[in-house]
């Protein structure tokens, strides 16, 4: 079977090469330019005739990395790829899944689509799942979400000394019930009310006695900061340790690591998305999710 070509869109190129090195593939080279008007230029300085080719692209601020990774995939095709998947660590538009007001966009539904016309798989680590059961419901393509609690639970369980998981909403239960029972410790889940964007009120109503313990604040996404910034801050009011906060993805909106950096807490993150507090490494996962997608 021929080997597949991996390509990091820029800021990916490293999780490209630690895929492509764990699952024998090669890594491929792309030429990507913005004109003075704001057009992208896009060359594929390797060549990806008859080759499955996997593009890695994370999808953190989505909207300027979008038009390029479909002219890759599109590039990919007409230059006889053999087949064109897409490695999204973090895949964007899960959150608007259904029209709250008359007249909004649907955009995790169109962004689906799209991808699934560029696309002939998608592998991704915890897409926000909130009203769909799963990707099969928007995606038309062979999926694979690979779970990144495993991995959170062994990192608390190996750095944190006796730690309280908290939950900082009732959306979080799931997860943060799943990370504390393979850390092997307590949990509590908080009362989040979201008035806005940056506007979040939390309260400490289902907060259990610490007792000892260093709270460990476990959600799927930091993106605008203002769950895990709240939730630190309450903590700290109620005379808590400085808790320690850890997500999957962290976006970090609005200088928001800098934010939580003030409320005392320590921020650790797995590598969806590169930034510094990236602690707990993804690139295992993904390849054996890509390994049996593709298998
Ligand atoms: C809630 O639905 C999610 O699990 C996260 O709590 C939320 O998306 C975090 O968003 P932000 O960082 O903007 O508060």
């Amino acid at each position: 079977m021929t080997a597949p070509l991996f390509i990091g869109m820029p800021g990916n190129e490293a999780m490209a090469r630690a895929l492509a090195q764990m699952l024998g593939g090669d890594t491929g080279q792309l030429e990507l330019h913005a004109f003075p008007d704001g057009e992208t230029y896009l060359r594929f300085l390797t060549d990806v005739a008859g080759r499955p080719l996997v593009i890695v692209c994370t999808l953190d601020r989505p909207d300027a990395k979008f038009l390029p990774l479909i002219f890759a995939a599109a590039t990919a095709r007409e230059l006889g790829a053999a087949g064109v998947g897409l490695v999204a660590p973090y895949l964007a538009y899960m959150r608007q899944d259904r029209r709250f007001k008359p007249g909004e966009a649907v955009t995790s539904r169109q962004v689906a689509e799209l991808l699934s016309n560029a696309f002939d798989w998608l592998v991704t680590v915890d897409p926000h799942l909130h009203r769909y059961a799963s990707l099969g419901d928007i995606y038309r393509i062979p999926t694979r979400v690979v779970h990144a609690a495993p991995l959170i639970s062994d990192w608390i369980r190996h750095n944190v000394g006796n730690p309280h998981i908290i939950g900082p909403d009732s959306e979080s239960e799931q997860w943060v019930s799943a990370v504390a029972k393979d850390a092997g410790a307590p949990y509590s889940v908080l009362e989040k009310i979201r008035r806005g964007d940056r506007d979040v009120a939390i309260s400490t109503h289902g907060l259990r006695d610490l007792g000892a313990r260093t709270p460990v604040l476990v959600d799927d996404i930091i993106s605008s900061g203002r769950t895990m910034i709240e939730a630190a801050r309450v903590l700290k009011t109620i005379g808590t340790a400085a808790p320690l906060c850890v997500a999957v993805h962290g976006l970090f909106a609005d200088d928001a690591d800098a934010l939580l950096l003030k409320q005392g807490a320590r921020v650790v993150t797995a590598n969806t998305v590169p930034h510094q507090t990236n602690a707990i490494d993804v690139a295992a996962l993904m390849a054996a999710g890509i390994r049996e997608l593709t298998a």
